[in-house]
């Protein structure tokens, strides 16, 4: 197995990255968009997303020159306040590796670089959805279930 490499992604990783959002969301649950159309739209998202100040960041696993996983974190700005406590939440999402490149530890070195940013640039709580798979890894990163926190879905 080649070095895997974990760097910020940039707007050119949008075609890739779309193409692992994709792969990612369509097994857990049957697409309801052609194919085609997500990864056009998504990859302007993602390149618009990419090179916007203050929007979401994303981290890249590559290895041998292919992206093999991916990380995404939003800001999630607070109002300012006058107290002592960051002015800023992160919000996780598609923590996702190449099937033939998980268990690996390629999604621990992702997450792992996404938190050391968040804990550089001082963010307060970091919030994520996780699969049943997965909560053991975040777990291990110092995620649990709180109690202070309410949810509303629609419906
Ligand atoms: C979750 C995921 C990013 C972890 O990356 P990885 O390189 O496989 O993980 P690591 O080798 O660093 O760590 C292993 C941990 O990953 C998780 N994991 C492993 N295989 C997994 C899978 N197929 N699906 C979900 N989580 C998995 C488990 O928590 C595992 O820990 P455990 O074996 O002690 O229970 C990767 O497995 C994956 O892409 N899974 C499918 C997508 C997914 O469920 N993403 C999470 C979104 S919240």
């Amino acid at each position: 197995m080649d070095e895997v490499v974990i760097r910020a992604a940039v707007s050119a990783d949008a075609t890739v990255l779309a193409r692992l959002r994709y792969q990612f969301r369509s097994t857990l649950e049957p697409a309801a968009e052609p194919e085609a159309a997500f990864l056009g739209r998504c990859a302007a998202w993602m390149a618009d997303r990419l090179a916007r100040p203050g929007s979401w960041l994303c981290w890249v696993a590559v290895e041998a020159d292919v992206v093999i996983g991916m990380v995404w974190l939003l800001p999630l700005e607070k109002i300012p306040n006058p107290v002592a406590e960051s002015e800023r939440h992160g919000y996780i999402s598609s923590l996702y590796v190449r099937p033939e490149c998980q268990a690996g530890g390629v999604g621990s070195h992702l997450l792992d670089a996404c938190l050391r940013h968040c804990r550089a640039e001082q963010y307060d709580a970091v919030i994520l959805w996780p699969t049943p798979r997965s909560r053991s890894l975040y777990a291990r990163f110092g995620f649990e279930v709180r109690e202070d926190l309410l949810e509303r879905r629609p419906g």
